[in-house]
C-alpha cells in the first residue's frame, strides 16, 4: 500500500510548527519555531506580536519541514491545519498559508482541534490507543479530561472551573519573578525544594460529586498570599533564587499535581478506560509524568516525549491523518475558531452506553 503523507501546520500560540507525518504515526519532519524570546519580556504571550511573528516565519518553517523530510509539495496527499482554539489572529495565519498551499495543489485540506492534535500527540511513540480512552489534556489554555469511547469521539468529563494547570504556573511563576513561561522553571526548581516547608492554604469552588473538574485560582491566590504576607519579594537572581522561593515552587507544584492526578485517578477508576493519555504542555511536568508512571490506572499511560507534549505540528499532521484518510475535504471555507470545542457527545450519552449502573455511585474525595 502506498503511504499517505500529510503536511500539519500548527499557529495557534506561540509556536510557529510545520510537519510531514506518514501515515498517520511516523515523523518524516517536524520544525518548530519558538516565539518565547520575543513574549518572555512581557512575561506572557503578546497576540499582536504572535501573530506577526507567525506571518514572518511560516513560509519557511512550512520549507525546511518539507526539505527535511525529502518529500515535495506535490507528493503530499493532504493538509491538516489548526482551526481553534487559539488566538484568532496566530490562526488566521497558519489558516491563510494552508488554504492557499491546498488551492496551488489542488489537495484536501482538512481543520483540527488543537486540543485533538494534543490527544493525539501520542500515537507517535507508543502502541496504538485501545478504545475507551480517558485523556487528560494539560495545557496553557486547558486542563480538561475527555473520555473517548471510540476514534474521533469525545465527551467531556471534567473541566477546570477557572485557570487551566499551565496557566497558573505560568502566572505563579511571573508573581514569584521566575519568568516565562513559568511551567518548566518551576519544575526545575521544584526538584531542589521542599514542598512540605510552605502550606498553602486554599479552597476550591463546591463542586456537587461525581464532579471530575478542577479549580487552580484558590491555589494562585494562596501564593500570592503567602507572598505578601510573609513580604517575599520577587526573585532579583533567576538563577539563585532564595530557598523560600524554591520551597513555594515545589508545594504549589505538588498542589497541581495532586489535584490532577486526584481526578485522573477517580476516572480512571470510575470509567475503566483501555489507553489512558496524559497530553498538553504541563504534562512535560517531571512530578505529574513520575506520578502517572507509578500509579497503576487499570489501563497502560501514554504520554508523549517532551519535544511533542508541547505544542507541534506533527501532532495536527496526524490528528487529520484519520479525516484525510476517510476523504474528508474542509475546502477554502474553514476559518479560526478563537474558542473551539470539542466536545462531540455528551457525557451522559457517553456514560448510558459505556458505564456499568454500579461505577456511578461514587463519591470524589481528595
Ligand atoms: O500545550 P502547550 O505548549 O500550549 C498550549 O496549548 O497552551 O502548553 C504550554 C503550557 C505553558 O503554560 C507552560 O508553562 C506549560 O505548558 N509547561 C509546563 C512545563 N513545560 C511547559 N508546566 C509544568 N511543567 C513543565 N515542565
Ligand atoms: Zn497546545
Amino acid at each position: 500500500m502506498i503511504a499517505m503523507l500529510v503536511l500539519g501546520i500548527e499557529s495557534s500560540c506561540d509556536e510557529t510548527a510545520a510537519a510531514v507525518v506518514e501515515d498517520g504515526r511516523v515523523i518524516r519532519s517536524n520544525i518548530i519555531a519558538s516565539q518565547i524570546e520575543t513574549h518572555a519580556p512581557f512575561g506572557g504571550v503578546v497576540p499582536e506580536l504572535a501573530s506577526r511573528e507567525h506571518l514572518d516565519r511560516i513560509g519557511s518553517v512550512v520549507d525546511s519541514a518539507l526539505t527535511e523530510s525529502g518529500v515535495t509539495l506535490e507528493e503530499i496527499d493532504g493538509i491538516a491545519v489548526t482551526e481553534g482554539p487559539g488566538l484568532v489572529g496566530s490562526l488566521l495565519v497558519g489558516l491563510s498559508f494552508a488554504k492557499s498551499l491546498a488551492f496551488v495543489t489542488e489537495k484536501p485540506i482538512v481543520g483540527v482541534n488543537h486540543i485533538e492534535g494534543h490527544i493525539y500527540s501520542v500515537v507517535f511513540e507508543n502502541p496504538p490507543v485501545a478504545y475507551p480512552a480517558l485523556a487528560l489534556i494539560v495545557s496553557g489554555g486547558h486542563t480538561t479530561l475527555f473520555l473517548i469511547p471510540e476514534e474521533g469521539l469525545y465527551a467531556v468529563a471534567g473541566r477546570t472551573r477557572d485557570d487551566a494547570a499551565g496557566e497558573a504556573f505560568d502566572k505563579v511563576a511571573k508573581l514569584l519573578g521566575l519568568g516565562y513561561p513559568g511551567g518548566p522553571v518551576i519544575d526545575r526548581l521544584a526538584k531542589s525544594g521542599d514542598a512540605a516547608a510552605v502550606d498553602l492554604v486554599f479552597t476550591i469552588p463546591r463542586m456537587t460529586p461525581p464532579s471530575l473538574d478542577f479549580s487552580f485560582s484558590g491555589l494562585k491566590t494562596a501564593v500570592l498570599r503567602y507572598v505578601r504576607e510573609n513580604k517575599i519579594l520577587p526573585v532579583a537572581d533567576r538563577n539563585h533564587p532564595d530557598q523560600v522561593i524554591v520551597d513555594l515552587a515545589a508545594s504549589f507544584q505538588d498542589k497541581v499535581v495532586r489535584s490532577l492526578m486526584a481526578r485522573l485517578r477517580k476516572a480512571a477508576h470510575r470509567y475503566r478506560p483501555q489507553t489512558v493519555i496524559l497530553a498538553g504542555g504541563v504534562a512535560c511536568n517531571s512530578a505529574l509524568r513520575q506520578s502517572v508512571a507509578a500509579e497503576d490506572f487499570g489501563a497502560p499511560v501514554y504520554y508523549p516525549s517532551p519535544v511533542l507534549t508541547t505544542d507541534n505540528a506533527a501532532m495536527i499532521a496526524a490528528a487529520g491523518y484519520p479525516k484525510l484518510a476517510r476523504g474528508e475535504d474542509h475546502g477554502l471555507e474553514i476559518t479560526a475558531s478563537a474558542s473551539m470545542k470539542l466536545d462531540n457527545i455528551s457525557l451522559e450519552d457517553y456514560e448510558e452506553r459505556h458505564v456499568q449502573p454500579s461505577a456511578i455511585s461514587y463519591q470524589l474525595s481528595e
